[in-house]
């Protein structure tokens, strides 16, 4: 079974109500996310877009179950989350999030193997979201021997081998170059497309946003909060979107 239990594609997933979010030391509090909702529908490519510093990380970190919220909620089918688990994987910007001493195969399979699958079925699934990744030949390769845009394709398949209930991506191209990303971004929209994950991808570029989105989540900064909530099915275009995210953002840049 996938982690998706039987939620059919298009009801809500993950529902993030009223949540409040803040770093407290002893010298002060920061707000980082302020009473933000928001529902996430199976089979979706939930982008969440803002400024840097506008809270991103920190929502998708709870959404992981790595911080919790102090007013509000977060529910995966319906229950609140808890700690950080395997239906919610999460892919990071930083291309060193593989195991070095393991190998791409090795990195695939060890999360599966924790979690119970056989040896034998996560070598086999393993393999073919490598192969889906186009990286069967590097496949007894180790991440010191792979380029920077190939460590994010063994993210991206370790993530999706483990069909999780949402992938969950924190700018995970943004370190790549132009070229790489835009080719990753492609790659992302047909892996989505061929397992049909639920996705939340979260973004500071507004093109990406759009290529990449069936709903965007525009964050205004300081604290985040929900300045727009974007149906990209709505939009006539991806011109006339990225027009309507660009004044949004730019908006919401101005107010702050
Ligand atoms: N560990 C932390 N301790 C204190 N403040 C933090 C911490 N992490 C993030 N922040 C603050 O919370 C706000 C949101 O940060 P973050 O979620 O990383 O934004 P984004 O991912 O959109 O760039 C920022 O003001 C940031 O400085
Ligand atoms: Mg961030």
């Amino acid at each position: 079974m996938d982690g998706s239990g039987d939620i059919q594609a298009g009801q809500p997933l993950l529902e993030v109500e009223a949540a409040t979010i803040q770093y407290e030391s002893e010298a002060a509090v920061v707000v980082a996310i302020h009473q933000v909702s928001f529902s996430v529908r199976k089979g979706e490519r939930f982008v969440i877009l803002g400024r840097s510093g506008c809270g991103k990380s920190t929502l998708l970190k709870a959404i992981g179950g790595y911080l919790t919220p102090v007013e509000g909620r977060i529910t995966l089918h319906g229950k609140p989350i808890g700690s950080a688990g395997p239906d919610r994987m999460v892919v990071w910007q930083d291309p060193d999030q593989l195991l070095p001493w393991k190998t791409v195969r090795q990195n695939v399979v060890y999360p599966l193997t924790l979690t119970g699958v056989s040896k034998a079925e996560a070598n086999e699934r393993a393999d073919a979201f490598i192969a889906m990744v186009d990286l069967t030949r590097a496949a007894d390769q180790y991440p010191h021997q792979l380029s920077g845009g190939m460590k994010m394709r063994v993210a991206v398949a370790r993530g999706l081998a483990m069909k999780p209930a949402v992938l969950l991506m924190d700018e995970p191209f943004a370190a790549l170059d132009a070229l790489t990303r835009h080719r990753m971004q492609d790659e992302l929209l047909r892996l989505q497309a061929e397992t049909g994950a639920t996705v939340v991808f979260v973004t500071h570029d507004i093109a990406e946003a759009c290529k990449l989105a069936t709903r965007i989540l525009v964050l205004s900064p300081h604290p985040g909060q929900v300045k727009a909530n974007l149906d990209v099915g709505r939009f006539a275009s991806r011109e006339a979107l990225a027009d309507a995210v660009g004044s949004l953002i730019h908006d919401a840049g101005a107010r702050a």
